[in-house]
């Protein structure tokens, strides 16, 4: 018969892959995991910079160049839902800054990836504006996406 030592070890070590891989699916949360994803879409030889940062995670200051993409996963927190990403974007003398992900733009990110695990919130930044992608509509739609905010000229 096996040692109860080696017993305890076998189920701790089980029980361990099972929280990680509920933790890497959004498991303990709701199950509701998103990904919030940005594009530059402005062809130019200038680069774009994006800061985005919620209350407890800052993705830091990044870089975009034309076609380049930045993007982070987060799973709704149990206790407070309501979880809110906002960026702030630097291009020459134009600024801009809003809520990438809130309780409303959710909706946006309605279709799951490929995974079924999370939900992808996708911006594109574009000369005329930003664009959000509404992934409710049909083909067409979804990659024209839908504009939500202007550049502003000067500091915002
Ligand atoms: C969510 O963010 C958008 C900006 O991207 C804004 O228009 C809207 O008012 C925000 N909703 C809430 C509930 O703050």
């Amino acid at each position: 018969m096996a040692k109860p030592a080696s017993v305890l070890i076998f189920f701790t070590t089980y029980l361990c892959i099972v929280i990680a891989i509920g933790a890497k699916n959004c498991m303990w949360s709701n199950g509701r995991g998103w990904i919030i994803n940005v594009v530059n879409e402005i062809n130019g030889p200038n680069k774009i910079q994006v800061h985005c940062k919620s209350k407890d995670n800052d993705i830091g200051m990044k870089t975009l160049g034309y076609h380049e993409t930045i993007d982070w996963k987060f799973c709704e927190n149990i206790i407070a839902p309501s979880t809110l990403f906002f960026c702030h974007f630097y291009n020459g003398n134009k600024e801009q800054v809003f809520d990438v992900f809130n309780d409303t733009l959710g909706a946006f990110c309605d279709e799951k990836d490929r995974k079924k695990t999370y939900y992808r919130c996708t911006w594109m930044a574009k000369l005329e504006g930003f664009y959000i992608k509404d992934r409710r509509a049909g083909p067409g739609k979804l990659e024209t996406g839908l504009k939500l905010h202007d550049w502003k000229v000067g500091r915002v």
